[in-house]
Parts: structure tokens; C-alpha cells; sequence
């Protein structure tokens, strides 16, 4: 039920995303960055020099096998591919981002390596010990099981492979009513990435994460009114739904960097 909400305000936000160049442009100017290549536009919070460390830890050479889990509308993992030479299976459980993701590979010339699925966390449908790397922006906290998330992350990686991630920790009593975070509210990822059968690397804060959030979301807030001509009614509810929820009751605890080794 949580997550047909999610799937739902998901699919009607990228359906109106590509009618809204107020939305990108906020997006760019407070989420992104000047610096943020715009053709590998995200809606996440990752920057350009996160990408950079992104790609680093996930130590991929040229044609391995990198799986970007939560992949929207593939940006990230289209700009990480384009790096390091590696092949591409995007896995989202939005029809909609996926088919974008799909467009925007053969726009950017990278379809020969990329590649976009429709599947879910604890379902990738991808095939056992297959992806050298995995990847995952600000989308892990809407997992409805993050426990069998990572079991799935973990079964789809190669031993060696590398789990490289950033989420939002969420706080179990601000989220308690809350749709979808309130489901299964993770205040830390390690023991259940250990118990997944990964070794946990780097666990950290991102330093002043919650500025571009509060920036962003209050920005795309006072637009109210071009949103909701540019995207229409059901898509700008959704957006709006979950930028007030999240500035009214503050369900995440942090934003983290992960990096997990699968053993
Ligand atoms: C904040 S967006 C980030 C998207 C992308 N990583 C980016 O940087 O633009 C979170 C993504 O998680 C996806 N998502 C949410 N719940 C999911 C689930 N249970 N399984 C797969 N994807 C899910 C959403 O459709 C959305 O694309």
C-alpha cells in the first residue's frame, strides 16, 4: 500500500518532469550545482565532486558490470558509466523513469553500454554474482525491506564487488505516521549490510547535507503555482506532498556515504 504511494507520486513526477523547466531549473540551482553536467540531471542530492568520490570507491574497469539501484532517470550512473568505461543496468521500480533512462542513454550516445530495467530493491531480477559494481543515490530509504535490499544487493555483486551509496538514514519517531518512511525506518545501515554478508568501508555524514535539501524544497515550494501549471494536478501534489512532509517533520536523521565489500 506504502509503496504503490511512492510508485505512484514517482511515476507522475518523471512523467511531468520533462514539461517543467522550472523544476529543473530549481533543481540545477540548488540541488545540483553550477558545476553538475545538466544532460545527467538527477533528483537526488548527489554533486558533482560526490559523483567523482562515487565512482572512485566503486573501483570499476573499463566493460565490468555496474547495477545503479533506485536509477530514476539514470543521470548518475550514465555520468559514472561514461567515466570508467563500465556497462550500465539501471534498475528502477518506475516504468516511467526507466523508459527516460532508456532515451537519455541513446541522447547521450551511451546506449551500447547502458541499459535500464524495471525491478525493485529486494527484486532486481538481475542474475546471481553478475555486477562488479553497484551503486545507489538517495533512494534506498523508500525500500519497503531494506534487510532484504541489501541481501539483494548482496547476491546480485560478485564477491569482491563494491556497494557504493548514498541515503538518508531516517528517525523511526519523526517517521512513525509517516507513509513509506514510516514503514521501515533505518537509523543505520551497517548491521544490516554486515549481516547481508558485506564489510563496511566508509560510513560517513555528508557535511552539510541538509542545506541543499531545505534550500531546494523551500525554493520548489514558493513555485508552487508554475509547478502546478507545468507539471498538473496529480504530479505537483505528489511533489509537494513529500517536500512539505519532509520539511515539517524531519524523518531523516542524516544523509550518508557508504562503501561495502561483498565478501
Ligand atoms: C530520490 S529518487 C533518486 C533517483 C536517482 N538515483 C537520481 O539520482 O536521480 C529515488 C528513486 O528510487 C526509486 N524507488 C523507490 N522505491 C523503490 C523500490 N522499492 N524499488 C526500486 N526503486 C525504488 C524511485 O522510483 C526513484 O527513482
Amino acid at each position: 500500500m506504502e509503496q504503490d504511494i511512492v510508485l505512484t507520486g514517482y511515476d507522475a513526477v518523471y512523467a511531468a518532469t520533462p514539461n517543467s523547466p522550472t523544476l529543473r531549473r530549481l533543481w540545477h540551482e540548488h540541488a545540483e550545482g553550477d558545476d553538475y553536467p545538466e544532460q545527467f540531471g538527477h533528483v537526488s542530492f548527489v554533486t558533482l565532486p560526490e559523483l567523482r568520490h562515487i565512482a572512485a570507491e566503486l573501483h570499476l574497469n573499463p566493460g565490468d558490470t555496474l547495477v545503479d539501484l533506485g536509477c530514476g532517470r539514470g543521470g548518475p550512473a550514465l555520468w559514472v558509466a561514461r567515466e570508467t568505461g563500465a556497462r550500465l543496468i539501471g534498475v528502477d521500480f518506475s516504468p516511467v523513469a526507466v523508459e527516460q533512462a532508456s532515451a537519455r542513454a541513446v541522447e547521450l550516445d551511451l546506449a551500447g553500454q547502458a541499459r535500464f530495467v524495471v525491478g525493485s530493491f529486494a527484486d532486481t531480477g538481475l542474475v546471481t554474482d553478475s555486477a562488479d559494481g553497484a551503486m545507489s543515490e538517495d533512494a534506498i530509504q523508500y525500500a519497503p525491506d531494506k534487510r532484504a535490499a541489501m541481501v539483494e544487493a548482496a547476491r546480485i555483486l560478485r564477491p569482491g564487488g563494491r556497494l557504493v551509496f548514498t541515503a538518508f538514514e531516517v528517525d523511526a519517531d519523526r517517521a512513525a505516521e509517516l507513509p513509506a518512511f514510516g514503514d521501515d525506518p533505518v537509523g543505520d545501515y551497517r548491521p544490516l549490510l554486515r549481516e547481508a554478508g558485506f564489510s563496511v568501508g566508509i560510513y560517513e555524514e555528508v557535511p552539510g547535507w541538509p542545506e541543499p535539501m531545505t534550500t531546494a524544497y523551500a525554493a520548489l515550494l514558493d513555485a508552487s503555482e508554475a509547478l502546478k501549471q507545468e507539471m498538473g494536478e496529480a504530479a505537483s501534489q505528489a511533489l509537494f506532498l513529500e517536500l512539505s512532509m519532509t520539511l515539517q517533520e524531519r524523518p531523516y536523521r542524516r544523509r550518508v556515504l557508504v562503501t561495502a565489500t561483498r565478501e
